[in-house]
């Protein structure tokens, strides 16, 4: 870290609180001071280079420097840089964008609400819940279920909504979150059960927490089809199917997150296609405008649509709204990234291609003395970190070896996110099967360097003894 008093490093150190930070690496190591980028790859301001390995946070996958978003924005903005969606005002690109989404939608959709983040879609969607069965005199079809591990955002009730201990901080979660089981088959799975097995015994608990706490007071399910902040969660063979059936028995409206999974990212344009279940809301953000803009949507099914605007007109409107949601230069550079994924032999083609090379070379790390599990799809994927392959045993939590691998990739020029003891991969969406090969070349280094520490210091043998006592 620069030593000088003035140095950006230092600035920063004193003057910015950072989001999800470990304080004692930040004091260590410092802030990394990013100046600019080029198609997978980040500059640091001493000039170094990395690769991008996590697309910043899962959204900037058009790459940086991307010239013909910065065109679409700048246009816009000289245009009409800013509105809002308020008293019945809009700009023209927020309605091609609307009528863009209701397009590519996976199922029949009737209309979109603007947001600025996949928090804001989040605890929108709640709200809509809320209002459409107060207004249809059941107001007391109030809860969520979420699942544990899962991530939802950081507003309260989205932050609610995170099963992880980490929200008895603040107090939460609000009193109508519920959390069903996480789905991870590799650690969970009991010995000789099959996925689907596994997948049914979910489905079971599902049906058993909806009876013990009555199907009339529960007014939703949220899932991200691909748990993102759980440590990129592949569920398990027949999950969603065998979810959404119990909740359909019970009338209970499914929300599929799809900020992470959401245009791409898992192979298909949306992660419930992959997944292969029928949301009635749909929440999106992060690559809708690939990260360049702040910007979410909620997509609303017929159904849904019509009882909200059936509660809405008892009220004379929705009253609810942000100030800079469905604004004009976000529209424009949504309709462009849009554009740039979906376009023949645009963005997502090349995803679909080289994804198979991706998970090819992820399960290479399967066999590594470090690695417990190498799991995932389309171009998002995990290593999960452990001391004991055989009895999955991780390490002690505080030789934080998931931070190490990522501290160390960092060194090595590579950008990647730990979530507990798992390492995070999710590269832009145009990343070519070269820079796939050079981004799991540098993982292996690291992974040979922090076996030789872990070796050294006996870290395995500590973790195995701990389990054992
Ligand atoms: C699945 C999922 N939902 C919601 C959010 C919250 O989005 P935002 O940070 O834009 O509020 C995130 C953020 O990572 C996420 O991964």
């Amino acid at each position: 870290m620069s030593e000088h008093s003035n140095s950006a490093e230092a600035r920063d150190l004193a003057y910015h609180l950072h989001s999800f930070t470990h304080l004692e690496s930040l004091a260590e190591d410092g802030p990394l001071v990013l100046e600019s980028g080029d198609g997978i790859y980040v500059t640091d301001n001493h000039g170094k280079r990395y690769i991008e390995g996590i697309s910043g946070l899962w959204n900037i996958v058009v790459g940086f420097g991307e010239q013909r978003i910065a065109e679409a924005a700048f246009a816009q903005m000289k245009k009409l840089p800013a509105y809002h969606t308020f008293f019945g005002r809009t700009a023209s690109p927020v309605i091609d964008l609307a009528e863009r989404l209701i397009e590519l939608a996976p199922v029949a959709m009737k209309r979109v609400y603007f947001v600025n983040s996949g928090s804001e879609a989040n605890d929108t969607a709640i709200k809509m819940l809320w209002m459409l069965n107060k207004g249809a005199g059941k107001p007391d079809k109030r809860k969520i279920i979420s699942r544990k591990s899962a991530y939802h955002g950081t507003t309260v009730a989205s932050c609610s909504l995170n099963g992880k201990p980490y929200i008895n901080c603040f107090g939460l979660p609000l009193k109508e979150i519920l959390y069903a089981d996480c789905p991870h088959y590799w650690r969970d799975g009991l010995p000789g059960e099959c996925e689907e097995d596994y997948a049914g015994r979910l489905a079971d608990n599902l049906e058993a927490l909806i009876q013990a706490e009555g199907a009339d007071t529960i007014a939703g399910f949220i899932a991200e089809p691909v748990m993102g902040a759980g440590g990129a969660l592949v569920p398990p063979k027949g999950y969603f199917e065998k979810i959404e059936a119990v909740l359909r028995r019970h009338d209970i409206a499914i929300i599929s997150d799809e900020v992470v999974c959401g245009f791409g990212r898992t192979g298909s344009m949306w992660g419930c296609e992959t997944y292969n279940f029928r949301p009635d809301i749909i929440c999106t953000s992060k690559c809708l405008t690939a990260g360049y803009f702040p910007m979410g949507a909620v997509l609303m099914s017929p159904e849904i649509d019509a009882q909200l605007m059936q509660a809405a007109e008892a009220l004379g409107e929705f009253p609810h709204g942000f100030t800079t949601a469905g604004h004009p230069v976000g529209a424009a550079i949504a309709l462009k990234t849009l554009e740039l994924i979906s376009e023949p032999d645009g963005m997502f083609d090349n995803l679909c291609k080289v994804a198979p090379h991706f998970q090819a070379g992820l399960q290479k790390f399967a066999d590594h003395p470090l690695v417990g599990e190498a799991r995932g799809v389309g171009l998002i994927g995990a290593l999960e970190i452990v001391a004991d392959k055989a009895t999955k045993t991780p390490f002690a939590e505080n030789h934080l070896i998931g931070e190490q691998v990522v501290r160390a990739a960092q060194k090595n020029g590579l950008i990647l996110r730990p979530i507990g003891e798992s390492v995070i991969f999710a590269p832009p969406f145009i990343i070519t099967e070269a820079e796939i090969d050079d981004m799991f070349a540098r993982t292996a280094k690291v992974l040979d360097e922090i076996e030789a520490i872990v070796e050294k210091d006996g870290l395995r043998a500590a973790a195995v003894t701990a389990a054992a006592e």
